[in-house]
C-alpha cells in the first residue's frame, strides 16, 4: 500500500493520502477515499470547531463518524486549540490505517481510532457522559440515515455538523427521493442552494422534535459538490415554529416563506410554486459568525474562507430566500445593477439588504419583488 500513498499538507497539519486522488478527476475509494478539493470545507470545519470551543467549558471532544482517512479528524485533533479527545470511525479498515500512520508523523496523543459501522459507533456514545461536545457527519451522499443516532452523541450545548452531498436530489431532479430522505421536496429556482440547505436542516428538526431535543444553526456553507451545516443541539423541546414552505412564484418571481402554504401568488394571483416542509428559521447566529471571524486569525486557511464569513455575517439576519441581479435584470429587461449599488439603493430607501455567501450576485432583503423593480428602475 505505502507506493499508493503520498503525504501533503493541509492546513498546518500532515496527511497521508492516495497518490490517485490527488491526480484523478474523481477520487478513487479504493484503499480509502479522500477529496483535495473539499480543503475549504475542512478549512471552515477548523474555524468553526475554534469558534465553537472558544471558552467553551465542556471537554472538547470530536467525533467523526465517517473519516475515511480522517483527514477532519486529523485536522481538528492538531489545529483546534485546546482538543482533548479526537475518536474517527470509519468501516474502511485500510483508510484507518492510514490515518493512524498520520497521527503518528503528527505526533498527535490526542487521537482515536474506530472502525464500525456509523450508526453502532454513535449509538454505543449515546449514553450522558459519553457523547462529544462536536459531531461530525460527512457521508457520501445524504446524511439523512445518520442524524437521530448523530443527534444521540451529542451532549447538550454541543454542535453538530453534517455535509450533504445528493445535490441531484436536493436541487428538484427526485421528488420522491428528496420527500422520503428530507421529508420535503424542493422547486428548481436560482436560489436553489439555500432550498437545499433548508431541506437539510428542516429534516434534522423532525428528527430532533421527536426526540425531544431542539437546535440552533450557527452557520451554513456550500461549493459546488457539497452542502453543510453546523447546528448547536439543545436538551430542550423547540419552542419556536420554524417550518414552513417556500412560495416562488416563476411569473412575478416574488419569493418568500411561510408556516402555511400559499397556492396563489400573493402579487399577480399566478399558481405558485412550494418548496417545503423546510426550515424557515435562521441559517446563520451572528455573534457564531464573528467569533469565526475572530479565530480565524491564528489559524492556517485558504484566503477565501474571509469572504464567506464576511458575507454570512452580514446577511445573518435578514430573511429567508434571496434574489439575483441576474434575474431581475431580466425581469426588468436591463443590464444587471452592481451588486453594491444595488444594495445601497435598497437601503436609501429604507430596507434592510446584505450580500448572500449562497452566492456572489445574490442579495437578501427585506423589500418585495414588485417595490425592488420600481427602486431599480428609479
Ligand atoms: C465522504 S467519505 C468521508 C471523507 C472525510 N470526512 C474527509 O473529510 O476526507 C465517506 C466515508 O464514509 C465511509 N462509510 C460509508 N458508509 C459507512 C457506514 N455505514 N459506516 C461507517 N463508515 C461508512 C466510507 O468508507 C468513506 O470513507
Ligand atoms: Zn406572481
Amino acid at each position: 500500500m505505502n507506493e499508493e500513498i503520498t503525504e501533503i499538507m493541509e492546513g498546518s497539519t500532515k496527511l497521508l493520502v492516495p497518490k490517485g486522488s490527488m491526480t484523478e478527476r474523481v477520487p478513487p475509494k479504493e484503499p480509502a477515499f479522500f477529496n483535495p478539493r473539499a480543503s475549504l470545507s475542512r478549512d471552515l470545519s477548523i474555524i468553526a470547531c475554534s469558534a465553537f470551543w472558544k471558552s467553551f467549558e465542556f471537554p472538547k471532544i470530536f467525533f467523526d463518524g465517517l473519516s475515511g482517512l480522517g483527514a477532519r479528524g486529523l485536522r481538528v485533533a492538531n489545529e483546534v486549540k485546546g482538543t482533548e479527545k479526537v475518536i474517527i470511525n470509519d468501516v474502511n479498515a485500510d483508510a484507518l490505517e492510514i490515518a493512524s500512520e498520520s497521527a503518528k508523523i503528527n505526533n498527535l496523543e490526542n487521537f482515536e481510532i474506530s472502525e464500525d459501522e456509523t450508526c453502532r459507533f454513535l449509538s454505543s456514545h449515546s449514553k450522558k457522559n459519553s457523547r462529544a461536545s462536536i459531531v461530525d457527519i460527512d457521508p457520501f451522499g445524504s446524511p439523512s440515515r445518520y442524524i437521530d443516532c448523530a443527534i444521540r452523541a451529542t451532549m447538550h450545548g454541543g454542535m453538530l455538523a453534517l455535509t450533504a452531498t445528493d445535490l441531484q436530489v436536493l436541487h428538484g431532479l427526485f421528488n420522491k427521493a428528496a420527500k422520503r430522505r428530507y421529508y420535503g421536496t424542493p422547486i428548481k429556482t436560482e436560489f436553489s442552494n439555500e432550498i437545499a440547505i433548508r431541506l437539510i436542516i428542516g429534516c434534522v428538526s423532525f428528527v430532533a422534535g421527536r426526540l425531544d431535543i431542539s437546535f440552533q444553526p450557527l452557520f451554513v456553507d456550500h461549493d459546488m459538490h457539497y452542502y453543510r451545516t453546523y447546528l448547536r443541539i439543545l436538551n430542550t423541546p423547540d419552542q419556536e415554529e420554524n417550518i414552513g414552505y417556500i412560495m416562488f412564484c416563476r411569473k412575478c418571481k416574488d419569493r418568500y416563506s411561510d408556516t402555511s402554504r400559499k397556492t396563489k401568488c400573493r402579487k399577480c394571483n399566478h399558481e405558485t410554486e412550494i418548496a417545503g416542509p423546510l426550515w424557515i428559521g435562521k441559517l446563520f447566529e451572528k455573534e457564531f459568525v464573528a467569533k469565526m471571524k475572530d479565530v480565524k486569525k491564528d489559524l492556517l486557511v485558504h484566503k477565501r474562507c474571509d469572504k464567506i464569513l464576511d458575507r454570512s455575517e452580514v446577511e445573518a439576519e435578514l430573511p429567508a430566500t434571496y434574489y439575483t441581479l441576474d434575474e431581475i435584470a431580466s425581469k426588468m429587461n436591463s443590464a444587471p445593477l452592481k451588486l453594491s449599488n444595488a444594495i445601497s439603493r435598497l437601503e436609501s430607501n429604507g430596507y434592510k439588504a446584505s450580500m448572500t455567501s449562497l452566492n456572489p450576485s445574490g442579495f437578501r432583503t427585506d423589500c418585495e419583488i414588485d417595490e425592488i423593480i420600481r427602486i431599480f428602475q428609479s
